[in-house]
């Protein structure tokens, strides 16, 4: 079974592709710094696919480190590198924090491959497209200048990326713009951990349903939006988690669309923030505390996905609904209040 690097794979995103590609016949190969999850996640995967992944701690940011397991690891034939800061708020604040990490933990990947013919998955993010001009946003829709040092981290890998795709003969790239993950495995076994107070809009959900946070506050209801709330493409994790499967398959198989390619991970639908909030208290029964506080800065009104060019030539469509992803994630907050993971 050939091996897959997944770096970052103790992470939401990460533990749900290492569990996807265990079932797509792969074996996956985790390296983390556990800077952002917890090592227990290895457990709760081996609950799900019966062998516990192959461990790696250390920290890509350290050259030596990463080219010495680089070496001694030649039967390693795809990576899907996930590991990165990732929280936008955080990043204006600390954007040496997020520029450090994030560029110099890929290129280190990408020097220690120099030589090595490397099948290549990147984890970016709509934030690259910005307030789009046109919705459904596609693939070829302008990248704007990033709102946050974050999305600036994504956009400029991407171009380290088609740089090194056409400079280097040994890598083939596929970046996989990510709109908004959601919900969690249906083992609730694995799911969306988020230290401290959550950043993102469904843990803060699950979080105040469960009774670990006394209210939700919605950033903003004032918008040119429909029914005045922001807009998103919710996708459920397990979704995302398969286009990274799909996205090494084309790979393996040689991507005719050439060495660096990018597909939108969404549904292709948007929800507001109010009807996500709705579709919760259905799935959950729950009524849900929230109040309507002022805007958040750099949040984009309204994007969602133009999904033609995954489904036609990544070969992967999204296939749970709104519903699964709020009952999925309400069944593993119910799990994490039983089985606390720290
Ligand atoms: C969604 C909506 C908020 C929290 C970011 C990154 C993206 C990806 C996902 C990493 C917005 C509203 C949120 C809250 C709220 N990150 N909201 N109250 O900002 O769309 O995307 O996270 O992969 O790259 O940009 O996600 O969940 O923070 O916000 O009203 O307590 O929910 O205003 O409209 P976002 P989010």
């Amino acid at each position: 079974m050939s091996k897959i690097l997944v770096t970052g794979g103790t992470g939401y995103i990460g533990s749900h592709t290492v569990v996807e590609l265990y079932k797509a016949g792969y074996t996956p190969v985790i390296i983390d710094n556990l800077s952002n999850s917890s090592s227990k996640i290895l457990a709760q995967i081996e609950k799900i696919i019966g062998v516990k992944p192959e461990f790696h701690q250390f920290d890509l940011c350290d050259t030596e480190q990463t080219t010495a397991f680089i070496n001694n690891n030649p039967d390693i034939s795809g990576i899907i590198h996930f590991a990165a800061s990732k929280a936008v708020g955080e990043s204006v604040q600390k954007p040496l924090k997020y520029y450090h990490n994030n560029f110099f933990s890929l290129i280190n990947l990408l020097e220690a491959y120099q030589e090595k013919k490397i099948n290549f998955v990147f984890s970016s993010s709509c934030t690259v497209y910005g307030e789009p001009d046109a919705l459904p946003v596609t693939e070829s829709a302008p990248v704007k200048r990033a709102s946050s040092p974050y999305g600036n981290t994504k956009q400029i890998a991407e171009e380290i990326l088609a740089e090194s795709a056409a400079a280097y003969d040994n890598y083939n790239i596929i970046a996989l713009r990510y709109f908004n993950p959601v919900g969690a495995h249906e083992s609730a076994l694995i799911g969306e951990l988020p230290l401290g107070v959550p950043q993102n809009l469904l843990p803060f959900i699950t979080q105040t349903a469960i009774g670990k946070r006394e209210k939700l506050t919605v950033f903003g209801n004032d918008f040119d939006t429909p029914d005045g709330y922001c807009i998103r493409d919710f996708i459920h994790v397990v979704d995302l988690a398969k286009a990274h499967v799909a996205a090494i398959q084309l790979l393996e198989k040689g991507n005719p669309n050439g060495k660096y390619d990018v597909f939108n991970v969404g549904t292709g639908k948007g929800y507001s923030v109010l009807e996500a909030i709705k579709a919760f208290e259905k799935v959950s029964g729950k009524t849900l505390n929230y109040e309507v506080g002022p805007r958040r800065e750099g949040d984009i009104v309204k994007v969602y996905g133009d999904v033609t060019k995954s489904s036609s030539e990544l070969g992967w469509k999204a296939q749970l609904g709104i519903e699964e992803m709020m009952s999925s994630a309400w069944k593993w907050e119910n799990y994490l209040k039983e089985n606390p993971i720290e």
